[in-house]
């Protein structure tokens, strides 16, 4: 994968209609999204050129912005198309795609009502990680010191960059000690999800998963879901208390991003990824392959 700056590269990004040069794609220092964090985003993925669950991801995209009181001014059909073009203008056939939503510069103080909403999709490659191999040993998880948001506290539907500020700060601290991430609690204590991801536990044969009554209730987490379903598993979303957590033999962890990724440590539990993990990963790799 490149390490050039994200700022750096070149190719074409979708920004408020049409395509502009990657250098070109700025915003202004004084962005209302930049400072009060009225701002937006979705990640996504596309595999062999189709992006998986488009349609959901841009109606979620609309569904956070209404969350933080403003509107797309695109439908979720012209947010597809955005997508789509801004793929294939990339010529990359397995990338990331990742729009964002965010308030500009016409008022610069906490209410800003009539602010023009910017909307941008730029796309990067990102190879999907499905080395069942390697990913089998499993990633290591720390405690995250910052809870998930009571629902009555911040909008927690809401794909909001706001909310992933105690996200970046646990993440780091939780690399910094070596770990891959984070496990965060909610407010109440329960077991909730990771940085940028879902979580699940296995046990006799049954898969657990947090409710997700105050985080987001991920794509993949409900792809993940359905395919348990089809394979006949036993599979409960509930509340779970971390000290659950000794009972459990297997974890994995779901995103677009981390995909499906067995976890084999969580702070002083451990877990052995196995064969239920492995055939969700499987699953999953075959549901997101586009079919002819
Ligand atoms: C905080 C958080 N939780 C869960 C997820 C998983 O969501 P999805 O499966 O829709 O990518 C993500 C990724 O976007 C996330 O950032």
């Amino acid at each position: 994968m490149s390490v050039i700056p994200f700022d750096q590269r070149d190719g074409w990004i979708w920004y408020d209609g049409q395509l502009v040069p990657w250098k070109d794609a700025k915003l202004h220092v004084l962005s209302h999204g930049l400072h009060y964090g009225s701002c937006v985003f979705e990640g996504e993925r596309a595999y062999g050129g189709q992006i998986f669950k488009c349609t959901e991801h841009s109606e979620r995209f609309r569904k956070s912005a209404e969350l933080l009181d403003f509107e797309i001014p695109y439908s979720v059909a012209e947010i597809d198309a955005a997508k789509r073009l801004t793929l294939e203008k990339s010529g990359l056939t397995d990338a990331y795609v990742r729009p964002v939503a965010w308030r500009g510069s016409e008022m610069m103080g906490v209410a800003a009502q009539h602010n023009t909403i910017h909307v941008a999709v730029a796309v990067w490659e990102w190879p999907s990680y499905f080395d069942p191999a390697t990913k089998m040993k499993g990633i290591r998880l720390d405690m995250a010191e910052y809870r998930r948001p009571d629902p009555q506290t911040a909008p927690c539907h809401s794909k909001a960059a706001g909310l992933y500020m105690i996200c970046t700060i646990s993440k780091h601290k939780a690399e910094r000690k070596g770990y891959a991430d984070a496990l965060m609690l909610d407010w109440q204590g329960r077991v909730a999800e990771c940085t940028g991801a879902n979580v699940f536990f296995i046990k006799d044969g049954a898969i657990h998963t947090p409710l997700a009554d105050c985080f987001l209730d991920g794509l993949t987490r409900r792809t993940v879901i359905d395919l348990a379903k089809r394979r006949g598993f036993d599979i409960q979303e509930r509340r779970i208390m971390p000290d659950e957590l000794e009972s459990f033999n297997e974890c994995f962890i779901t995103g677009t991003a981390a995909e499906v990724t067995p976890v084999s440590e969580i702070g002083p539990w451990r877990f052995q990824p196995g064969n239920m993990t492995k055939v969700l990963m499987e699953d999953y790799a075959g549901e997101v392959t586009p079919h002819a």
